[in-house]
């Protein structure tokens, strides 16, 4: 497709002008076909210049997403290694649970400029705005038993910071069980999703849903919500960071399917900020507090109440002190 070809020409020239007769030579088709394309990546996002006598310019921080450029950037077997790149979705883990996941290889990734609906956990939605997230689904196919399914949020959780890690040089934290932080405030959340079979009692599938937010942050919950573009002077880091994301998911998935669990939990409780604080544990039927005092070797929390009871949190919502609950569909991140 011209537009998606011409923007990894673009950002492979990134910071340097580029003149119309080069691109059109190179992507053979008219210098009128390539003004077309710049007007409707610009209307997309991308910050592109036009230089009169001397060509395009696609600017350092310009953050347009495209396919090429994550492909570039991967270094994994299967996963991203199919990929659909889409403008705009209510969804992309629903987007993808409605495709034949049977017919679809494993590692198989939506990626979305956009989400008009957003899902987060406990009912509650993501705030995806155009251009300002990483908005990404992942197909997983593991053969593993359904009670090991919270393993892969971990896994997930440990990847996206591994990822920011390296691409952004902040070292961001984990609330049990999805959601990553950075200094206090909210920054990603991880959304996985399973069918079982019914007959088998095994599972078919898992999605793993990750929304990092990059860009801005509204007005109503930036005491709660943080973005890369705020803490982090890099800019234009959406296809790298992306391309890292599935990177780090990929190895960190094989290190699972190894067997080897315990270097995942090390990893992941080392970014555990909640570790030793009390919390509220919420749930439909009951609410307790306690401390923290680890995770289990299936990676469920383990809450120390008053009393001196070890609980094991398998689902329900973590309080920090102070924090209060965020009612479905008023919540945003
Ligand atoms: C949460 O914070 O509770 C989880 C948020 C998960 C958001 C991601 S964005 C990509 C994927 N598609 C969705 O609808 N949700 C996940």
């Amino acid at each position: 497709m011209l537009k998606e070809d011409l923007l990894y020409l673009l950002e492979k020239n990134k910071g340097k002008v580029v003149s119309g007769g080069e691109l059109s030579r190179q992507l053979n088709v008219s210098r009128n076909a390539i003004w077309k394309a710049i007007k409707v990546l610009r209307q997309e996002g991308s910050k592109i210049e036009s230089l009169p006598n001397s060509g395009y310019l696609l600017l350092e921080d310009s953050d347009g997403l495209s396919k090429q450029s994550i492909s570039d950037h991967l270094t994994t077997k299967k996963i991203g290694q199919s990929m659909e790149m889409l403008k705009t979705i209510d969804s992309t883990n629903q987007y993808l649970k409605s495709l034949n996941t049977s017919l679809l290889p494993e590692g198989h990734t939506v990626i979305s400029n956009e989400q008009t609906a957003g899902k987060g956990r406990l009912g509650r939605t993501f705030y995806s705005p155009a251009g300002e997230g990483i908005f990404l689904s992942v197909l997983l196919k593991p053969l593993i038993p359904i009670k090991e399914v919270t393993f892969l949020t971990l896994c997930a959780a440990t990847a996206v910071c591994q990822a920011i890690e390296k691409v952004c040089g902040i070292r961001s934290e984990i609330k049990w069980v999805n959601d990553i932080f950075y200094q206090g405030k909210k920054l990603c959340g991880i959304l996985t999703e399973g069918s079982v079979s019914a007959e088998m009692g095994t599972l078919d599938y898992v999605i793993i849903g990750i929304g990092i937010n990059t860009g801005k942050i509204p007005e109503e919950v930036e005491q709660i919500a943080t973005s890369l573009s705020l803490e982090n002077q890099e800019q234009g880091i959406r296809n790298g960071l992306t391309a890292e994301v599935l990177n780090q998911l990929e190895s960190i998935y094989h290190t699972f399917l190894n067997g080897e669990k315990q270097e995942i939990l090390d990893s992941y409780s080392e970014r555990l900020f909640i570790l030793g604080q009390t919390v509220t544990i919420r749930m439909p039927e009951k609410s307790y507090q306690g401390t923290v005092m680890g995770l289990n070797d299936s990676g469920q929390l383990l809450v120390k109440d008053g009393d001196g009871n070890i609980h094991t949190v398998i689902a329900g919502e973590i309080l920090l002190e102070g924090e209060k609950t965020h009612e479905p569909s008023k919540t945003r991140n």
